[in-house]
């Protein structure tokens, strides 16, 4: 039996976000610049090393692998991927495959994913008006993303909704998106946006909109129950009690979770990231291509966890308009 993948912190990592590609079809302004350079064809991982990639970190202890990106479903052929990965799920290795979404591509795909064994979805949606959409996407379909989560339901997936919370952007919606999501029996998740990348004119301190806030007019009408379980995320939930729905909140800045972090992240070139918030990193491609056997990987693997640090350091109080991690956020999918 192979030896689970344990970092310096005693945490066990069991969750894997893998992003396939660096593109996306929007560029959300907390997410992208406007003008993107993306990487070469050539630079990413093939479909074959992504899979030997995945497979390498289920064998160390991997349960739940999430697809991201950039927007993962824009990476051509991705469905063939999915369907290999399914076959950890078949195994019982793993227990979770899954993805997180723009919802673009959603209405085409969500059926296809079904049967590769995905269950639920998280889709990035944070305004209910096309308008503010178009806006925040920089050039986005609203009614083209609906169109997308309805079609999810409909072949049975589980969708959560996740909403990064911008202030003076989309306050003005936080019962409309809760109701949307309890209309259609969906959860919903808040983010405090990070500050990573350079975003060009982004004004991200004045884009801050705490949690705790968040939370309070949420409390002004509805009645939170907190609730113990979790996803294997780092999101604490609330049962709104008048509606039944959950309510998420992924807090890095107001409550830090990194205590219980059990995640990891590889690039669509094969570089592992630590830690979300920290710049520390290491290429996972050479080992991958240097043998056939997985030796080589798994070795770099244990020793990438071996430097995992004891969380992040976002701070907006350092007042720097600019991101304390440099690299945009679509370089990790999040
Ligand atoms: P569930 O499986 O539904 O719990 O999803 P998840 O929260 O693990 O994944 P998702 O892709 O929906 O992530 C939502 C947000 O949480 C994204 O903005 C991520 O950047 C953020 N996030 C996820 N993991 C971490 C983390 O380890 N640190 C920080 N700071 N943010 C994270
Ligand atoms: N801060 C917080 N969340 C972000 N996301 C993208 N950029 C940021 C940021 N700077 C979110 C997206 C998506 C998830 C993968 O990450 O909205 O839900
Ligand atoms: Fe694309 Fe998601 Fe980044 Fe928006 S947040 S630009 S949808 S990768």
């Amino acid at each position: 039996m192979t030896a689970p993948l344990i970092d310096p912190f005693a945490r066990a990592i069991t969750y894997l976000r893998v992003s396939v590609t660096d593109r996306c079809d929007f560029r959300c302004v907390y997410c992208m610049a406007e003008n993107m350079t993306f990487l070469p064809k050539k630079e990413l991982l093939t479909l074959e090393e992504l899979d030997r990639m995945c497979s390498a970190f289920v064998r160390l202890g991997v349960e739940k692998l999430r697809i991201t990106g950039g927007e993962p479903l824009v990476r051509r052929d991705i469905l063939t991927f999915f369907r290999s990965m399914s076959r950890h799920l078949d195994s019982g290795a793993l227990k979770e495959l899954t993805l997180t979404t723009n919802g673009s591509q959603l209405e085409r795909f969500a059926g296809d994913l079904y049967a590769a064994g995905v269950r639920r979805v998280n889709v990035s949606l944070d305004t209910l008006d096309e308008a503010k959409f178009a806006r925040v996407t920089r050039w986005g379909r609203l009614p083209q993303v609906l169109r997308g989560i309805d079609k999810a339901l409909a072949v049975g997936l589980k969708v959560k909704l996740n909403a990064v919370a911008l202030k003076g952007f989309n306050e003005d919606e936080l019962f409309t998106l809760a109701e949307f999501c309890a209309d259609r029996g969906m959860d919903l998740t808040w983010i405090e946006v990070m500050p990573m990348g350079d975003l060009g004119n982004e004004d991200r301190i004045g884009q801050y909109w705490s949690l705790n806030d968040l939370r309070a007019t949420l409390a002004t009408r509805y009645r939170l129950t907190d609730l113990p379980e979790r996803t294997g995320g780092p999101a604490r939930y609330v049962r709104v009690e008048e509606t039944g729905q959950k309510i998420g909140f992924i807090t890095p800045l107001t409550h830090n979770f990194c205590e219980s972090c059990n995640r990891v992240r590889v690039t669509c070139t094969g570089e592992i990231y630590m830690c979300l918030g920290q710049e520390d990193v290491a290429d996972l491609r050479a080992p991958l291509r240097s043998s056939e056997s997985d030796g080589p990987l798994e070795n770099a693997i244990r020793a990438a966890i071996g430097r995992k640090p004891k969380g992040h350091d976002f701070d907006y109080s350092r007042q720097r308009a600019d991101g304390q991690v440099s690299r945009h956020m679509s370089h990790t999918g999040g």
